[in-house]
């Protein structure tokens, strides 16, 4: 038996259907701490600046009719609705710390899973860094299980520990990091002529003691190593070489192109996987192990050079482990696509000037997890647990997508 209330109920359907309004474009619940960008809505805008005017690169762009503070204030970005499987019921997102100037938040983000521990680095790619060893070769901790005791807070500057473990040219100038049999593998971009790009592994725990892995191509000194990432079907190391430590002038003239390399540290063979880049950057593979995802920055190269990629290319790994189809992924609307990671269903997440940007495997942009400035890099945790570099402020995400991982080098 009907009641009245739901008959009405059905009378407001019949209406709403004959007045047939346009469908709103996300139909399921949105949550709290997420918003939709209707990017129907900016396909259109009043004015449109030349490239003259218009600065790719800071305070990001705003879509039509938003502030940056209400980007900030819900800082999940639901591009399509996909976003919301990635992002779950209930995201949580945390400020865990902050510095007034040093960018101690930089790169090299990476989780240490016997601890709980995420590690990451400052270098001397920013200007602010300074120089020194508590700058430039500076690797620094946090406990997850502090940052997960304050994940329900938007602002948690002060409650959690940023413990220094490292200041020493034994890893000079660490930009890149990976997993590595209970251990961390660095890749460190060098500093002066004299001490050379390297991949170098550190033990996570006290006295956090190195041991060089790789120095040299054939007796040639790589340019600046930046990024590495593990392929979990042939285990071999896959590491980018851009120049940007020449970029930085902490590093002198290139010696080799910039290319992406293959180190099979069981054989001791390293060769080329691709070139064709201007500055590769960020690197890693699909679960499996199938495809590579490599990020050019060459958009920032020396200043902001617009004709060059800011852009994400894909690469078929065949069998035997080379790189083959090379394709253009996706282009960056935000500044430069610096560190890339894939969750266990293979979305590809890409620190972007903006934050972190989502794309589904065919290079839809899903969504953002938004910062309003530079993310060059974050990583998972297990159970979507995000750690996000912001330069000077530290950040805590958690969604309902996990991470993909080399299990067996954690
Ligand atoms: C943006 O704001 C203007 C002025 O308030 C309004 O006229 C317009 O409809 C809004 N556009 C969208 C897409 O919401
Ligand atoms: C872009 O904006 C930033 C910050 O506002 C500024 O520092 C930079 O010089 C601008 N770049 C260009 C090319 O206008
Ligand atoms: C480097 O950092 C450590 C730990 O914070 C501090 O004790 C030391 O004085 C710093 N050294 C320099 C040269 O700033
Ligand atoms: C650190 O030192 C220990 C003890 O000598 C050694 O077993 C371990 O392999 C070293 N780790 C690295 C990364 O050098």
């Amino acid at each position: 038996m009907a009641s009245l209330r739901s008959i009405a109920a059905v009378a407001a359907l019949l209406t709403n259907s004959v007045n047939a309004v346009a469908p709103p474009v996300v139909k399921r619940a949105v949550p709290a701490l997420a918003q939709v960008i209707n990017q129907k809505a900016f396909n259109v805008i009043p004015t449109v600046p030349p490239a003259e005017e218009f600065n790719a690169s800071s305070p990001p762009w705003t879509p039509l009719n938003f502030t940056a503070a209400a980007l900030k204030e819900k800082p999940f970005h639901v591009y399509d609705d996909e976003f919301l499987d990635i992002i779950g019921p209930n995201p949580t997102f945390t400020i865990l710390a902050e510095t007034p100037k040093d960018p101690i938040f930089h790169e090299a983000v990476v989780w240490y899973k016997k601890k709980d521990e995420m590690f990451f680095v400052q270098n001397a790619g920013n200007p602010d860094a300074g120089t020194g060893l508590n700058k430039s070769a500076a690797i620094y901790k946090i406990s997850l299980k502090q940052a997960d005791a304050v994940k329900n807070t938007r602002n948690a500057v002060g409650k959690v520990d940023v413990t220094l473990v490292k200041a020493s040219f034994e890893v000079p100038n660490p930009n890149g990091a990976f997993q590595y049999k209970g251990q961390i593998l660095i890749a460190a971009e060098g500093s002066g002529p004299k001490i050379e790009p390297a991949l170098i592994v550190m033990n996570p725990e006290p006295p956090y003691n190195t041991t060089v892995l790789l120095n040299n191509f054939f007796g040639r000194q790589f340019n600046s190593l930046n990024d590495l990432s593990i392929n979990p079907r042939n285990l071999d190391i896959y590491f980018t070489d851009p120049t940007y430590g020449l970029s930085n002038n902490f590093r002198p003239a290139a010696g080799m192109p910039t290319q992406v390399y293959r180190f099979n540290d069981r054989t001791g063979a390293v060769t080329v996987a691709a070139d064709g880049f201007i500055m590769p950057n960020g690197i890693t593979f699909s679960p499996g192990g199938k495809y590579a995802y490599v990020t050019d920055t060459g958009m920032w190269r020396n200043g902001l050079e617009l004709l060059n990629p800011s852009s994400i290319y894909r690469f078929t790994v065949q069998e035997d482990g080379t790189f083959e189809d090379r394709k253009t992924f996706a282009f960056t609307d935000t500044n430069i696509p610096d560190g890339v990671h894939c969750d266990s269903k293979g979305n590809v997440y890409a620190g972007v000037g903006d934050g972190v940007h989502v794309y589904n495997p065919s290079g839809k942009l899903l969504g953002k997890i938004y910062t309003g400035r530079t993310a060059a890099n974050f990583q998972f945790a297990s159970d979507g647990r995000l750690v996000i570099m912001g330069e000077t402020q530290l950040y805590y995400a958690t969604i309902a997508a996990r991470g993909d991982f080399v299990e067996e080098y954690l």
